[in-house]
């Protein structure tokens, strides 16, 4: 884990609202492992004291890119960033998605920004399953191009039915479940999304006897492990619960790790 000085590469409007951000990251960018976030400080900000959590999306020699959507104020922000702009980053943060079991055939389901979370995970896995996409409307589908040229099969849904199958992912994910072979491999499922999408994927996982690895999206005040804004409930060995902290345990979790019925509780 550093903290750098980075400097803006080039920034570029993907589709609905979501943007591609090249950073020149030296120090972070070869030390990234699938699954990883960095922290960013956002310039030109007047209250900038806290950071953004991002993932990485690709990280190639020095340079790593972040595909994110401005939905607040550090984010409508860095929309303004320029190429030579600097900006201080810590990263590689995070433990990262684990490879894949021996045996198991691996599926991802993203929503929104995981669909660039999962890629490098994508690029890493030594089997290339199925990518599960969802998103409202066909301008949340991200990257998929980019996942079938890594011999990925994209399957898709939106809610409104502008691109794949009209509806939730999770109907997409029933139906190619109920088709499968009954002997077919077990399946390691990899998520990042909502909350409630991550949810879905754990009751299925436990329901049908999948490993499933999901990453939490939690608001970081230090992303570092020392304010515990990030923390949530998980089981503990002696049967009760206890925190972990998200970005220094996580933000990748086996779903049976979490306790789902004190998340919704808030
Ligand atoms: C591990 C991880 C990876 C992510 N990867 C991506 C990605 O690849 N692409 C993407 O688009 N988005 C990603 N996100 C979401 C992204 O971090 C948020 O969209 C972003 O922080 C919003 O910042 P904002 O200033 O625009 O929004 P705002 O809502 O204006 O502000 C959010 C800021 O307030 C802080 N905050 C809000 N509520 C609280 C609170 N109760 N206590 C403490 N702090 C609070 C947050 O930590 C954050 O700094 C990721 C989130 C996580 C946790
Ligand atoms: S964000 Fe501070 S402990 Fe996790």
């Amino acid at each position: 884990m550093q903290c750098e000085t980075v400097k803006v590469v080039h920034q570029d409007e993907v589709q609905g609202g979501y943007r591609l951000l090249w950073l020149d990251a030296p120090g972070i960018a070869p030390h990234v492992r699938p699954g990883q976030f960095v922290h960013v400080l956002v310039p030109h900000m007047e209250e900038a004291l806290l950071r953004r959590p991002f993932s990485v999306y690709k990280a190639d020699g020095p340079v790593l890119q972040i595909l994110y959507k401005g939905v607040g104020k550090g984010t409508r922000t860095m929309t303004y960033l320029r190429p030579g702009d600097q900006l201080s980053l810590i990263g590689p943060l995070g433990n990262g998605y684990p490879g894949l079991s021996t045996g198991r055939y691996p599926i991802l389901v993203a929503g929104g920004y995981g669909m660039a979370a999962l890629y490098l995970l994508a690029r890493a896995l030594p089997v290339q399953g199925v990518a599960f996409f969802g998103g409202q409307s066909a301008s949340d589908i991200l990257c998929v191009d980019e996942f079938e040229a890594l011999g990925w099969e994209v399957r898709i849904s939106t809610e409104d039915g502008t691109r794949g199958e009209r509806g939730i992912i999770t109907g997409v994910i029933d139906a190619w479940w109920t088709a499968r072979d009954a002997d077919a491999e077990p399946v390691e499922a990899y998520a990042c999304g909502p909350n409630g999408m991550l949810h879905a994927v754990a009751r299925r996982a436990m329901e049908r006897d999948w490993r499933a690895w999901v990453s939490v999206d939690r608001n970081m005040g230090c992303g570092v492990g020392a304010c515990l804004t990030c923390v949530l409930k998980v089981r503990s060995e002696e049967g009760g619960w206890a925190w972990k902290r998200s970005c220094k345990e996580g933000p990748v979790f086996e779903c049976r790790e979490i306790c789902w019925e004190m998340e919704e509780a808030g």
